[in-house]
């Protein structure tokens, strides 16, 4: 698993000698030059670990150290101090930080520092992920590979933090699963969660769905209608499938953004909302803003989280898991009471790339519970087309 460490420094001379060296250890470096700047980066999810110098342009780091103590997924703090200033590194270590490393800084030193920081955040993020799933009554996250782990990680984070997402992968990935899962595990979860298929509604009629209308707006709307944005107000709006979205509409969209308000399609009051945007993707919007079909500034907007869900030939790992919980899952529903699948059944599912991804493995396994009669799933039940690529 890679870790991101943030340098809030401000000294030059210290960042050209210290973010090489961290990073022919394996770890991806940012850097933040004040604390502002740090603030933004830790509430965008960037910094596993923090670097945190002391004195900085714009008030000292042991403040910046307070606020991530309260952070959904706290960093790993370590406090650069003066050579001598004991004190300081007192302070720091009672406020919460991992470690200190006094100025100047002994490589051997902070390489340990920075191992002994990153076995803390994998732990913390183990914590945090069993705790939110049993908190949050989350049955549904399956999938305990690195790089599952690290999506539910992130998508959790954008949750407590409230910013636009956007949520890109190929089709039954589990896009639309992790967005109503964000909401479950937000500070919205009390609030709605409204979401709209964008290429599912004609345009005309998706922008009254969107923002409501006023009476008399068009020939057939007879009273005053609310959209989703006013619906969801204090919780999250889902905008599937993004790319259906025409241009005019993005427009008024990245206004409604921008300006945290709207206005009803034939309406002149600016109504104030305070909604969570997710949107999500499963064709790529940067090749349509090449054609024009995109508006690269409400791309920008949305995200502001970016979270890519793995094909699932990428998390092969997973399968096994997600089998079994299929099976779970379907078990009470066919009134059947399947166990498991035999070894060479399950050596078939684990070679199969699976363009259709968690969905194509839900289908199959659906599938196969009809064809079985026995307690185990075998290769007679799976699609012949599976077999044959063996
Ligand atoms: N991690 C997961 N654990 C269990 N089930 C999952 C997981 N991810 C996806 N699924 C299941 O796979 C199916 C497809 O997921 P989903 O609809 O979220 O995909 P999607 O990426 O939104 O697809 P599309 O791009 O076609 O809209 C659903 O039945 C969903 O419940
Ligand atoms: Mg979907």
């Amino acid at each position: 698993m890679s870790y991101t460490v943030l340098m809030v420094e401000d000294e030059i001379d210290f960042i050209e000698s210290v973010k090489p060296y961290i990073e022919t250890r394996g770890y991806e470096v940012m850097v933040a030059s004040n604390l502002a700047d740090a603030r933004l980066k830790l509430k965008q999810g960037i910094g596993d670990i923090v670097l945190l110098d002391i004195y900085l342009p714009d008030g000292n780091g042991l403040t910046l150290l307070n606020e991530t103590i309260n952070m959904a997924i706290r960093p790993s703090v370590i406090v650069v101090t003066g050579n001598g200033d004991i004190e300081m590194a007192v302070e720091a270590m009672k406020s919460g930080a991992t470690d200190f490393l006094p100025k100047p800084i002994s490589f051997i030193q902070l390489d340990k520092t920075l191992q002994r920081a990153a076995d803390n955040v994998s732990l913390r993020r183990e914590l945090a992920f069993y705790r939110q799933a049993q908190l949050r009554n989350i049955d549904f996250i399956i999938g305990k590979s690195p790089i599952m782990r690290r999506l539910y990680e992130q998508a959790q984070r954008a949750a407590s933090a409230s910013v636009s997402v956007l949520i890109t992968g190929e089709t039954g990935t589990g896009k639309s699963l992790l967005a109503k899962a964000m909401h479950k595990m937000s500070p919205r979860a009390n609030k709605p969660f409204m979401a709209i298929d964008c290429g599912a509604v004609p345009p005309s009629v998706f922008e009254s769905e969107l923002f409501g209308h006023e009476q008399g707006a068009f020939t057939t709307a007879e009273k005053r209608k609310l959209g989703l944005m006013e619906t969801a107000d204090g919780g999250i709006v889902f905008l599937d499938e993004i790319s259906s979205m025409v241009v005019e509409t993005q427009s008024k969209l990245l206004r409604a953004l921008d300006e945290h308000s709207f206005r009803r399609l034939g309406g002149n009051v600016e109504i104030k909302v305070d909604v969570q945007i997710i949107a999500a993707s499963n064709r790529n919007l940067k090749k349509m803003i090449g054609e024009g079909a995109f508006r690269s500034d409400l791309y920008y907007r949305l995200k502001v989280v970016d979270l890519e869900v793995p094909p699932l030939r990428e998390h092969k790992e997973d399968i096994p898991e997600l089998v079994g919980f299929f099976i779970r899952k379907y078990n009470p529903h066919r009134g059947t009471n399947i166990q498991n699948v035999t070894p060479r059944a399950m050596e078939v599912l684990m070679k199969h790339d699976w363009p259709g991804n968690i969905r194509e493995l839900n289908n199959v396994i659906e599938r196969a519970m009809i064809f079985c009669d026995e307690a185990v799933i075998d290769l007679q039940h799976l699609p012949v087309e599976l077999i044959e690529k063996k």
